[in-house]
């Protein structure tokens, strides 16, 4: 596990240490906007895979991805689990299918679990590094205890790489970029949270919901033509307009 400032800077780092200028990076649009960011500052080309969106329930679409993957330049799959903004969280189904495609073709996945502590009730988070050995040892995962505590200002994040070759050429990248180099505030806060902040998580977790809730119920009286999506996880309510 390495620590740096922030996923965001981290998934920048990991592209320079993964691709080369001009290569493809997929993504399962719609997604975080900073993932284009960093695919653009490392001057490789974003390569969407889309989600098809059935009446609001958004699903991954293997045909594309086995299509997408299997060109020569696609070396890494920037994987959102739980997924920003749709508010899927993955199954291991859809996770394993993913992996299964992705590493026949030699692709790397990235996968962002920054969201992964807030599943709505009903839904669990599936970490994809714990899959199996070939998940784990194939995929790196980028942590960050600063969203479900709302500690985003002590810049911490953790990023778990098991493979030992992956790990050095990865802490090398974080190195040339500066990002490696965490506050003690952030270390100290980021032990507290995980030690001890369950209780307030469960908390955390009930209120989200009851936050969603009340969403939808204003939406269905008020704004009746607008759709709320399915959130089975993240804090965000993605909201057709
Ligand atoms: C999927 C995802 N990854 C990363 C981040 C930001 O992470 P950091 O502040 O550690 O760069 C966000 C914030 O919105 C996010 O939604």
């Amino acid at each position: 596990m390495l620590c740096t400032t922030g996923v965001v800077h981290t998934i920048s780092a990991i592209l320079r240490a993964l691709t080369k200028p001009g290569d493809k990076v997929i993504v399962q649009t719609p997604v975080y906007n900073c993932f284009f960011s960093s695919i653009r500052n490392m001057e490789c080309e974003a390569f969407e895979n889309p989600l098809i969106n059935r009446d609001g329930y958004f699903e991954m679409d293997f045909e594309d991805l086995e299509r997408k993957a299997a060109e020569p330049d696609a070396c890494v799959l920037l994987l959102c689990n739980p997924h920003n903004p749709v508010g899927r969280s993955w199954s291991e189904e859809e996770l394993r299918r993913l992996g299964e495609i992705c590493f026949r073709h030699d692709v790397t996945v990235i996968s962002d679990e920054i969201h992964c502590d807030l599943v709505h009730p009903g839904h669990k988070h599936c970490a994809f590094a714990a899959l199996g050995s070939e998940f784990n040892v194939r995929s790196i995962t980028c942590n960050s205890a600063s969203k479900t505590f709302n500690i985003a200002g002590l810049q911490l994040a953790n990023i778990v790489i098991a493979d030992p070759d992956l790990r050095a050429r990865v802490d090398r990248a974080l190195n040339v970029h500066e990002v490696s180099n965490v506050n003690p505030l952030g270390v100290e806060a980021t032990i507290a949270a995980y030690n001890e902040g369950e209780p307030w998580l469960e908390e955390l977790n009930a209120y989200v919901h009851e936050n969603y809730l009340t969403v939808a119920d204003f939406l269905a009286h008020e704004l009746s033509h607008l759709h709320l999506i399915d959130q089975e996880a993240t804090y965000l309510a993605w909201i057709d307009c």
